[in-house]
């Protein structure tokens, strides 16, 4: 038996964001960050004052969001008792709402309202709260808007560790893909977060709990994203916005997120949530490079799949074990075109440093969820091998 859990609905297109007005809210709660509110903020809001919505701004989410900070925007959704969550913004901001609403259903449970959340738990969320979310994507990348999962960081340990927390009820009840709020991606982030959606095709298509609904979703974001991502960052670099090439990315990353939220993630990103954290390095900066290394860890498990790939990717080849090799040659190049550094090294992590957090990085990385899904198997000395390449920037040869 599959569960199979998907958002109720997606608007997408030029002037998605109205759709809000049609919804009549009585009471919304807006998360989101510092820099959305000045860029963003009033595109919502104009259209839920429409409707005479009553709005209440939480804008104190910060990259790579903290269990602390969650905790402080759930205390505030039981003062006010909206209607609607709405996060506005990247993968952080959605995370944090997602966070927020099983804190605010469950008050008594304090943090293990969600640290301790298991994705087929009944928290009849919905009824206690009489709420529903909606998220609005401002990055074209992590599909957490499509996701039940959030990723969260624990700043009261000695080293911050991110965890991966979810809940199938955590699904949003709407989301709205709206080109005009990706117009002001930089070229740095159209980059990073498109390689988010790309891997997240990749980890979706390679992981041990693939299925055939998966299947459809990921191809197709993998393709989407190879296609366009290059060409949207030579673009972005020179001040050039193709809006229709960004939808592609904007839709890509959802339906990325769609796909492995059934599916789950691999390696790659076991490896950047515990570089990520241990080494404060955003989950776009560093999870490109982590999925190559993912792609030639796993290249001898699954040659067919990654093959399939390559040959969506327009490669050609006598033999799977050829075609795997020349996608995994071909990821490496692409990361260069995106200039993405492709060593732990290279990102500014001193020898001293990655000695120094080398026992973390390990325990962090093999803790991850994405290992329990990974083709091949990984173990302690597996990672501690696997983090010596990637800090030297080296194939993985073994
Ligand atoms: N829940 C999931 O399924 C899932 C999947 C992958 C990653 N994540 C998590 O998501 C977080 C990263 O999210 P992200 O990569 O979207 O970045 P982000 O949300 O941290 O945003 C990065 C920066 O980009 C800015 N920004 C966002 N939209 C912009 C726009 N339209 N124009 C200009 N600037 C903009 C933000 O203000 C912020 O400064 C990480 O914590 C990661 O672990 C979650
Ligand atoms: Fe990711």
């Amino acid at each position: 038996m599959w569960d199979f859990t998907s958002p109720r609905k997606v608007i997408f297109g030029e002037d998605a964001l109205e759709y809000l007005a049609e919804e009549s809210f009585n009471n919304a709660f807006i998360v989101t960050d510092p820099t959305m509110k000045k860029l963003h903020l009033i595109k919502v809001e104009e259209q839920l004052k429409k409707s005479n919505t009553k709005i209440t701004v939480f804008d104190e989410i910060p990259g790579e969001p903290t269990l602390q900070v969650v905790q402080k925007g759930a205390k505030i959704l039981a003062e006010i008792q909206p209607d609607v969550i709405i996060a506005l913004g990247g993968g952080s901001v959605m995370d944090a709402a997602k966070g927020m609403w099983p804190m605010w259903a469950s008050p008594e449970d304090g943090l293990d309202a969600i640290e301790g959340l298991h994705f087929a738990e009944k928290l009849d969320i919905r009824k206690k709260t009489n709420c529903i979310l909606i998220n609005i994507p401002t990055t074209s990348g992590t599909g957490s808007e499509a996701t039940w999962a959030a990723v969260l960081t624990d700043e009261s340990k000695t080293v911050d560790r991110k965890a991966s927390m979810g809940n199938r009820e955590l699904v949003a009840d709407l989301i709205i893909l709206d080109p005009i709020l990706i117009k002001t991606l930089p070229a740095h982030l159209i980059a990073g977060t498109g390689l988010d959606a790309l891997c997240h095709a990749i980890d979706g298509y390679l992981t041990t709990y693939r299925n055939d609904i998966s299947d459809a979703l990921v191809r197709h974001a993998f393709k989407l994203c190879w296609e366009n991502l290059p060409i949207a960052f030579e673009q972005a670099k020179n001040s050039e916005i193709d809006l229709e090439l960004r939808e592609k990315l904007q839709i890509a990353a959802t339906i990325a997120g769609w796909g492995f939220s059934n599916s789950q993630i691999i390696l790659s990103h076991s490896l950047a949530h515990s570089a990520g954290s241990v080494f404060k390095i955003p989950h776009s900066d560093c999870i490109g490079p982590m999925c190559w290394y993912s792609l030639m860890y796993n290249k001898d498990t699954e040659p067919q799949r990654i093959a399939d790939l390559a040959r969506l990717a327009g490669l050609e080849g006598a033999s799977d074990e050829e075609l795997s090799v020349k996608l995994i040659n071909a990821y490496r190049k692409f990361l260069i075109k995106l200039e993405f550094p492709l060593s732990l090294k290279d990102m500014g992590v001193t020898r001293e440093q990655y000695e120094t957090n080398r026992e973390s990085l390990i325990d962090f990385a093999l803790n991850d969820s994405g290992n329990l899904s990974n083709p091949r198997p990984v173990d302690y000395e597996d990672i501690e091998k696997i983090f010596e390449y990637v800090f030297e920037g080296k194939e993985i040869d073994f």
